[in-house]
């Protein structure tokens, strides 16, 4: 079949014939629902994953990372044979006429971006991809990386040409964290960047067939790329701009949180809420892949740079806040005992690999404090060198202090009063989330400090 050679009407009709064979290169957070939903719309899937070991989960039907709807739908499609995982790309680009590539992209110790895993990924496509395919990047890359890049790659490994032999597109992935599956069904229409009218039109027809939403079509790869980029980087600046009210608000004895809410009635205004820091493995990395273009040009994008500052400060913001907070009950932080409550970097999910607590269990391990924390979506963190609790009240048992790192609704939800039994007498509570009405923490008996207030 040479996707390349057909017509719009007959895309469509393969898509609800089940004629297509899809190859999703990478089954992390998004690849693999992703390639979930595609297999539960009776196309054939195949999903890649280098880790051998989630390979092996996968084909037991156990999810190596917690997502809503992700476990039902995996177990579905397994049993329906949809849906298989397998190690070796070559050989399921092979098999694949539409082949997605959603592997990580990160940045290194310097900033500068670290595109590694999509050039692998690129090279090994290269070599099975054959002529009439479709190929899609949903990683998120700096502007530029599909057809400066990957294209390039896929050129060099396959033989075959661009446009001619097979299509090229770069469909950003905009989804979060604990709404994935909707988010790719339902939420919001598909970005897509064809390097020609072809790659849009095979990309949309393939995106409308699982988007109720559908699609919206940019001029270009580039376009679509630095659009994604631009949506992380938005909410950078604007948790910036709330993360630098509140460190004046803070000193200025006025509750951010009010001024917010308040701000935020006006329809033109919408801040988002200041914190305890920025975490996961977009909104903190995807700014670098525009500082980094625009440092290239020569451009001083001093806004950018920044925000990245102010949000990566605000970790070291709780460690003083716990630091003279612990002061004022005439405790000193070396040696306190302090619970940290929530290890992961967003509310109510699990990923705790780029998260803001690492941040500030380092600060605290540097002060010499005792640590223990607590997550209900997290149940080992042998890599954080801390006493991990898998019960809230065990965790907050003598404790001189409480941080509120993550604001899940466990947390939101806890009885201040049951809670506060438990500590030290003299327990000074930290929210590093504006998650609690400060008045109800201090008529628990804590002693309070939050982020901007
Ligand atoms: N997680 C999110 O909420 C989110 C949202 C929007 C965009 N994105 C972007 O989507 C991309 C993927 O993110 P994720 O959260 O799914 O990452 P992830 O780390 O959860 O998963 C990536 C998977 O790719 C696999 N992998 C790495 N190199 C590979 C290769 N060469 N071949 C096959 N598999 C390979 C890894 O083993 C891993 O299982 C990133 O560019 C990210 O920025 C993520």
């Amino acid at each position: 079949m040479n996707l390349m050679e057909m017509d719009n009407y007959l895309i469509k009709k393969s898509l609800a014939n089940s004629d297509l064979n899809v190859a999703v290169v990478g089954l992390g957070k998004v690849g693999l629902p992703l390639a979930l939903i595609f297999a539960d719309r009776e196309l054939n899937v195949t999903g890649v994953d280098i880790n051998q070991k989630t390979v092996e989960l996968l084909n037991k039907g156990i999810l190596p990372h917690y997502e809503p709807k992700v476990p039902e739908l995996l177990v579905k499609c397994i049993e329906k044979g949809k849906f298989k995982a397998v190690t070796d790309t070559i050989a399921a680009v092979k098999d694949s006429n539409l082949i997605i590539m959603v592997v990580p992209t990160l940045i290194k110790k310097n900033k500068e971006p670290d595109i590694t895993a999509v050039e692998k990924a690129s090279e090994s496509i290269g070599k099975g991809l054959k002529k009439g395919s479709m190929v899609i990047i949903e990683s998120t890359v700096p502007p530029g990386t599909t057809e400066g890049v990957v294209k390039d790659i896929l050129e060099r490994e396959s033989g075959l040409r661009a446009c001619e032999d097979f299509g090229l597109a770069f469909c950003p992935e905009r989804v979060q964290s604990p709404q994935v599956v909707d988010d790719i069904t339902k939420n919001y229409p598909k970005i897509i960047g064809g390097i020609d009218p072809k790659s849009t039109e095979i990309a949309s027809a393939l995106y409308s067939f699982i988007n109720k939403k559908g699609v919206i079509t940019v001029k270009n790869p580039k376009t679509a790329e630095m659009e994604k980029v631009v949506e992380n980087t938005y909410r950078d600046i604007n948790i910036a701009f709330a993360n630098e009210l509140a460190l004046i608000s803070g000193k200025l004895g006025i509750d951010v949180m009010e001024v917010i809410d308040v701000a935020n009635s006006q329809p033109f205004c919408n801040i988002l809420r200041p914190g305890a820091g920025v975490g996961g493995h977009c909104i903190p990395m995807d700014p670098y892949y525009l500082i980094d273009e625009a440092k290239k040009i020569g451009l001083d994008v001093q806004l950018l740079e920044n925000s990245r500052k102010i949000n990566d400060y605000m970790p070291q913001h709780v460690v003083e806040l716990v630091e003279d907070g612990l002061k004022e009950i005439n405790k000193n932080i070396s040696n306190s005992k302090i619970a940290l409550l929530g290890v992961s970097y967003k509310e109510n999910t699990d990923d705790y690999r780029y998260s803001p607590s690492r941040d500030i269990i380092n600060y605290l391990h540097e002060k010499n404090a005792y640590i223990k924390t607590y997550d209900p979506f997290v149940d080992d963190v042998s890599d954080l060198n801390v006493e991990h609790f898998n019960e809230l009240r065990e965790c907050v048992k003598d404790v001189d202090c409480i941080i509120i790192a993550t604001a899940h609704n466990e947390f939101k939800e806890m009885d201040l009063d049951d809670i506060k039994s438990l500590t030290d007498e003299n327990c000074l509570f930290v929210d590093g989330r504006c998650a609690f009405n400060p008045d109800h923490v201090m008529n628990a008996g804590f002693v309070y400090k939050g982020v901007g207030r």
